[in-house]
């Protein structure tokens, strides 16, 4: 079966799929996105996924290109031509094509709107959290406005790559005090020793995820004492469990930073316990 990509209002076999040279996602990174899981064939936290990318164009002052809902009809109807089940759908939105200048172009640009939907193995996903993942620590070297998907994602793909030549399954930004920030492409979380949830605030030098969020509920809901403050790689490597967070991986346990063992260098109980209760506080799509 040829995949199916929506690409500015059609949608179209892969082979055709194209944007203009002079589109500013393209030249300048000058756009966002967002990925949502698809489960069984349904959107988990569409709403929570709309509402962030709506604030991201506003931070950027790119215009909404449609109404969210409409882009909620867009991303099932490119789900359902991929006939994705278990997976996800790729959402990006940029300024728009115009001649190659820095500083915005007319107002009347149209925004570019892309969507792509990819099956993913969900048995896969579950060997891969029952193993858990190492992470290696990275100096943070990004911009500010993290808080802002932007598909700019230079360092993230650096440190991802880094990551990937040591062995390891993600990257830990950490900033200049010492404190993790966040992963390349997901939040970063520990346990503590006495068994507290320790994640940074999403006010300042993360993005807030949405995982995150759901993850907190669920916390709350399983009783949990959490603590939204940052944490420092030799907290984190004191710690009793570690895991990251992100649409793509869930709730996904860390068992080494760094190549030192973090708990017994094996999945945690409380990281595996929110996986399994995730979507008793998502909110699945009808
Ligand atoms: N990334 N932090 C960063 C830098 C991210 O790129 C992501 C997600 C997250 C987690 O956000 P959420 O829980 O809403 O997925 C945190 C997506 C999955 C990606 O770039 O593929």
């Amino acid at each position: 079966m040829s995949r199916i990509a929506f690409v500015n209002g059609r949608y179209l076999p892969y082979a055709q799929a194209a944007v203009h040279i002079e589109d500013r996602g393209y030249q300048f990174a000058d756009g966002v996105y967002e990925v949502c899981e698809v489960r069984g064939g349904q959107l988990i936290d569409e709403r929570r996924h709309m509402e962030r990318l709506a604030r991201s164009l506003r931070e950027l002052r790119i215009s909404l290109p449609m109404p969210l809902p409409v882009l909620g009809i867009i991303l099932r109807e490119t789900i359902e031509r991929n006939r994705v089940r278990d997976g996800i759908v790729y959402l990006q939105v940029t300024r728009g094509v115009a001649k190659r200048d820095h500083a915005f172009p007319v107002p009347e640009t149209k925004p570019s709107v892309v969507a792509i939907a990819r099956s993913k193995d969900r048995a896969k996903g579950e060997t891969t959290a029952a193993a858990g993942i190492p992470v290696i620590t990275v100096p943070e070297n990004r911009w500010d406005r993290v808080d802002i998907k932007s598909i700019g994602l230079l360092p993230n793909v650096l440190v991802r790559q880094e990551a990937r030549e040591k062995g390891a399954g993600e990257a830990w930004f950490v900033d200049r005090d010492g404190f993790v920030t966040e992963g390349s492409s997901s939040n970063a979380w520990i346990v503590t020793r006495d068994k507290k949830i320790i994640t940074r605030p999403a006010d300042h030098g993360i993005l807030r995820g949405i995982t995150r969020t759901v993850v907190l509920d669920v916390a709350k809901k399983l009783g949990h004492t959490i603590e939204e403050r940052p944490f420092t790689v030799e907290e984190a490597l004191a710690a009793s469990e570690a895991f990251v967070t992100a649409a793509t991986q869930i709730v996904m346990p860390v068992v080494q930073i760094d190549g030192k063992p973090i708990g017994n260098g094996h999945p945690g109980l409380v990281a595996t316990s929110l996986r399994a209760h995730f979507y008793e506080a998502a909110e699945i799509a009808e």
